[in-house]
């Protein structure tokens, strides 16, 4: 995976998602290893993170690395009228990797084509969020003990929502069933589903997130991505669509666990924080322990 760019989550196979789930759990036993003191890590980020950002920093931290960037790219002479490509080809002489959110779809793959270093897409738009996908499928494995034969419940914005289409792609490797829950205004685009059929999977559309409590092992909430929708009376429309809360877990599967890529909104009420299923705070930890994989593979650290 040595100077592989990370901008669809389609870009690794099957074997290699595997392998960084493997070396990530390594990190997880031993997070402090210095084997990147020679490298420098740009993160680059065009759109608000908490997690990505920082579990990226944590993790090249940890690891030894330097970190440049910046978080608000009106701190960057993107405010002056700097082209994308200007910005990528620079920074290539700054870093030997550039980890990248911009608001743009297509964006990261644009960046990774004028790098002179390997890209990471950190999430462009509505599109994928990679990193993400392998944090969340190393959440899945670790809480199921398995990837195949899991039934994967996603709710709420199904269209925005650049984590489900990466993670539904990644799934379709592992003969996963998909139970779809959204408004009918965000349903699950028609390339993602085409992606389910190719790998003759099934997957199940609803509009009420009580039909699937009872048999999901996963229930992978998403808030409605406000900063998405060109008509805020839209948004408006749907942003309370699904708000999961602890009563309404009675009689799920004993194994279920709930993911969520966050930031929450008001999607998952506070007093589900508590219970057994909650996993979505140990889920954005784990990200730490992917992202030191991710780092430490395409900087040629580990193999
Ligand atoms: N999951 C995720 O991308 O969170 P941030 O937007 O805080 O990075």
């Amino acid at each position: 995976m040595k100077n592989k760019n990370l901008i669809s989550i389609t870009d690794f196979s099957k074997e290699e998602q595997l392998h960084v789930l493997d070396v990530a759990e390594s990190f997880e036993q031993d997070p402090r290893q210095r084997i990147l003191t020679d490298k420098v890590v740009a993160t680059l980020f065009f759109e608000p993170s908490t997690r990505t950002r920082l579990s990226f920093e944590s993790a090249a931290n940890q690891l030894g690395a330097r970190i440049i960037g910046f978080s608000d790219a009106a701190n960057s002479s993107t405010a002056k009228g700097e082209s994308l490509k200007d910005t990528i080809l620079m920074v290539s002489n700054y870093a030997d990797l550039i980890v990248m959110r911009h608001p743009k779809e297509g964006s990261s793959r644009y960046a990774s084509e004028v790098a002179g270093v390997p890209v990471i897409n950190a999430g462009d738009g509505a599109n994928q969020h990679p990193t993400q996908c392998l944090l969340d499928l190393y959440s899945i494995r670790k809480t199921q003990g398995r990837l195949d034969k899991l039934d994967i419940a996603f709710v709420g914005d199904l269209k925005y929502g650049r984590t489900v289409h990466s993670l539904t792609q990644a799934l379709c490797n592992f003969d996963c069933t998909f139970h779809l829950v959204s408004p009918v205004e965000l349903k699950l685009p028609s390339y993602v589903k085409q992606t389910i059929k190719d790998h003759k999977l099934e997957y199940h559309q609803y509009t009420e997130l009580a039909d699937v409590i009872p048999t999901a092992d996963i229930i992978y909430m998403t808030r409605v991505q406000r900063e998405r929708f060109a008509d805020l009376m839209e948004y408006e429309k749907v942003k309370n669509s699904y708000i999961l809360n602890k009563a309404m877990l009675e009689g799920c599967k004993s194994n279920m666990k709930i993911l969520h890529p966050l930031p929450r909104v008001n999607e998952i009420a506070t007093d589900v924080d508590d219970t057994p299923y909650a996993y979505y705070f140990q889920q954005a930890k784990n990200g730490v322990f992917v992202r030191q994989a991710l780092m430490a593979l395409i900087l040629g650290a580990k193999q």
